[in-house]
């Protein structure tokens, strides 16, 4: 199996075997190897740095009915509220003030958000902000809108492709969503300029490794420039109240193996990954974790934005938090820089 990662080091690729192979042995020795690997790797790219990412989370209404997600239609128990353009400019302002140089905006597929309310965000926080990047994650649109979103400044979009394997993603998603349709998405996204991220849960209801294999490939060939990964978590208000909770260990050794597989990627220890264990944003660093996105949003909508339950949004996860943030990376090793954290440029 080592020999394997080695390869995956190397080449920056696997077969869907060898993938398979790799993700089905719970070997710690094996997880052991990939995480020095991949911290090694992680090291000669970006050092010691941590970038960090103001999260704003901008609507919970959500048209889209995924079977996995707190906040899908369906489910009546939610407060659904949206923050309008000033409420999201304020919390830029804070956000700025507690050193974040990148904004996302984050929420459900909510059609009030037209292109030019959110373009008049857009273009506000870029004049109002200019050393800042603006990330987008909003969902599916079309390209017309992603061509005007990133017209009006938007750098970045992150949309999970959530599996790469269309008969899982049926049981994921009701008719009417498609992974044709996610995927098309993120090779527009890319076409158009954008930094781009893609991801998936780990241990979602009826995943097998075969499913994380493809979705490995599919990570190979799409080359995202940001990566998110963590833990399905079940919601108490969905159809998928009584699943298991995916398991830290396999989510941590796939961040590993994503690290060398896109060892430039921006990768960051998920929020999912802090919710399943309470040094899990740690444990993701020193897996290969580069990024970490506090939760900037007012703290008012913080508890109404719960896509899964026990969802952390104090503490270390919020972005008041900063200095205990900057504590616990230092504790192992790391620290916290106040810079855009773009992509690297190849030389
Ligand atoms: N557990 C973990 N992650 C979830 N997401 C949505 N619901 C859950 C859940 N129950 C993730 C999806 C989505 C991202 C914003 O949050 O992958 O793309």
């Amino acid at each position: 199996m080592k020999d394997y990662i080695q390869k995956l080091q190397e080449e920056h690729c696997l077969t869907k075997e060898e993938f398979t192979a790799l993700l089905s042995c719970q070997d710690k020795s094996v997880y052991d190897y990939a995480r020095e690997q991949a911290a090694k790797i992680r090291q000669q790219i970006f050092g010691r740095d941590i970038y960090i990412r103001g999260l704003i989370e901008i609507s919970n209404h959500c048209k889209n009915d995924c079977y996995y997600c707190g906040i899908r239609r369906s489910n009546r128990r939610v407060s659904r509220y949206r923050l309008t353009h000033s409420q999201i400019l304020d919390c830029c302002q804070e956000g700025h003030e507690l050193g974040f140089r990148t904004f996302v905006l984050q929420g459900g597929e909510d059609p009030w958000y037209t292109d030019q309310i959110l373009t008049d965000v857009v273009r506000d926080i870029k004049k109002n902000f200019p050393d800042c990047a603006v990330t987008l994650s909003l969902g599916e649109r079309s390209r017309e809108s992603y061509e005007k979103l990133y017209a009006a400044g938007a750098d970045r979009y992150l949309l999970r492709h959530e599996t790469a394997s269309e008969e899982h993603y049926r049981k994921l998603h009701p008719d009417g969503l498609s992974l044709q349709n996610r995927k098309e998405c993120l090779w527009n996204l890319k076409k158009i300029g954008f930094q781009t991220g893609a991801g998936f849960m780990v241990g979602s209801p009826g995943q097998t490794v075969e499913h994380l294999a493809k979705d490995l490939l599919f990570l190979r060939e799409l080359s995202p420039q940001m990566v998110g990964v963590g833990p399905f978590l079940r919601h108490q208000d969905t159809p998928f109240a009584d699943q298991p909770n995916g398991s830290l260990q396999l989510t941590l050794f796939l961040l590993s193996l994503i690290r060398l597989m896109l060892p430039k990627t921006l990768l960051p220890a998920t929020t999912a990954l802090s919710a399943l264990h309470p040094d899990g944003r740690k444990l993701g660093i020193l897996a290969g974790c580069n990024v970490v996105m506090p939760n900037l949003s007012p703290t008012a909508v913080r508890e109404k934005y719960l896509l899964y339950d026990h969802k952390p949004a104090t503490g270390l996860e919020a972005a008041e938090s900063i200095e205990l943030l900057k504590k616990q990376m230092k504790e192992i090793g790391y620290q916290v820089v106040c810079q855009r954290g773009d992509y690297p440029q190849s030389e």
